[in-house]
């Protein structure tokens, strides 16, 4: 562009280079779409689904590992594989925080899935953070839960979010008003976390956690508690504390809403489950979900697809990762 002369040629100018460095300093807002992919790996959905289901057909269990550990990514940094990247000496990971040592699993799966998708589609152009995101939202219907369509398109983060991890999670030992508040600071109301909450409709969760509950706490049936006693003693050991309790005693590989039911007869193995439903304010949303299935199915689709949008990386941030276990070696 020549040196204008002209004071009016000038005021354009300012304007063309105003415009021009605002849009090159701009991050390009590039947002997920369904058909992120259409293109560069059409089967993703399908290779995805039947990975999954052939990973829920070997282990019961891991539709509900997939769906937490999308939780745990997503609600440290964002959607970003951050999860799935292993420790190193150099760079301690999100694996070995608090809520996610010795607990959080389903990383072979998504490596396993991460290699056909990659072979369906001639190279590494899906992102890990897209392969647990879709995973997840595959476990949910598999399960039996309610279907929605999952926007794509996230890119891997280069590095693991460690500090968030152990900051922004929540404990199982956390009091409504702290859980209200994490899940506040992502953009989620009360509504939103109790729904999200009836992802306890399935899974497990290990006596190291329940021990104080069963024990000690009043809040819970007393059946209930006793019945689970026998198998997990009031003293830690290193083969007790591993025992496996049901998160929703009705139906651990079934979604549904049942797990309020059994949050209203107080048989739930988590104190943050309980605290729910313990005369505060959320009381009346866990009521409503356990008389209405098709709410809570519709309200759990709408936040998970939320959870999903958390602040993503999108265009040029990240990269795609070849093995979602490591970052891609620069150069
Ligand atoms: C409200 C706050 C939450 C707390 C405090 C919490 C805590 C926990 C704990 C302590 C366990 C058992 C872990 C173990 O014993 O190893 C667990 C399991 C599980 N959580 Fe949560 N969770 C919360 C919210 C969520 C959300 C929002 C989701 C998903 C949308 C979710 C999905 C799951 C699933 C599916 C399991 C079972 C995993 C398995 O069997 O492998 N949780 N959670
Ligand atoms: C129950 O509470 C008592 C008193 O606080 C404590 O000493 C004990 O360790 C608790 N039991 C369990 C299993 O946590």
């Amino acid at each position: 562009m020549a040196i204008p002369s002209s004071s009016k040629q000038y005021n354009i100018f300012l304007i063309l280079l105003i415009f021009f460095t605002t849009i090159l300093t701009t991050p390009v807002l590039a947002h997920l779409s369904v058909g992120f992919y259409a293109s560069t790996c059409p089967s993703v959905f399908d290779t995805v689904r039947s990975a999954t289901r052939s990973a829920i057909n070997r282990e019961a269990r891991m539709g509900a590992s997939l769906i937490r550990l999308f939780f745990h990514d997503c609600f440290v940094n964002g959607c970003d594989g951050g999860i799935l990247l292993v420790d190193t000496t150099e760079v301690p990971g999100e694996q070995s925080t608090l809520h996610n040592a010795n607990s959080v699993r389903g990383f072979e799966v998504i490596d396993n899935i991460k290699t056909q998708v990659d072979r369906a589609c001639g190279g590494s152009v899906v992102s890990c953070a897209d392969i647990l995101a879709i995973a997840a939202r595959d476990s949910v219907v598999e399960l039996g839960g309610p279907s929605y369509s999952i926007p794509v398109g996230r890119r891997d983060a280069r590095a693991p979010s460690r500090a968030q991890a152990e900051s922004d999670l929540p404990g199982f030992n956390e009091d409504l008003r702290l859980l209200l508040s994490k899940f506040s600071a992502k953009g989620f109301n009360p509504q939103e976390m109790v729904a999200l909450s009836g992802a306890h409709t399935v899974g497990q969760a290990q006596c190291a956690v329940y021990r104080e509950r069963i024990w000690n706490d009043t809040n819970i049936d007393p059946t209930y508690a006793e019945s689970l006693r026998g198998n997990c003693p009031s003293t830690a050991d290193p083969a007790s504390d591993r025992v496996l309790a049901p998160l929703d005693p009705q139906s651990p590989n079934r979604f549904g809403n049942s797990y309020f039911q059994a949050v209203i007869n107080r048989k739930t193995v988590l104190r943050s489950d309980q605290v729910i439903f313990d005369g505060g304010s959320t009381d009346n949303i866990v009521r409503g979900y356990s008389n209405s299935p098709t709410t809570f199915s519709t309200d759990f689709a709408n936040a998970m697809v939320k959870m999903g949008n958390l602040s993503p990386l999108t265009g040029t941030q990240g990269e795609i990762r070849r093995d979602c276990k490591r970052p891609n070696k620069i150069c």
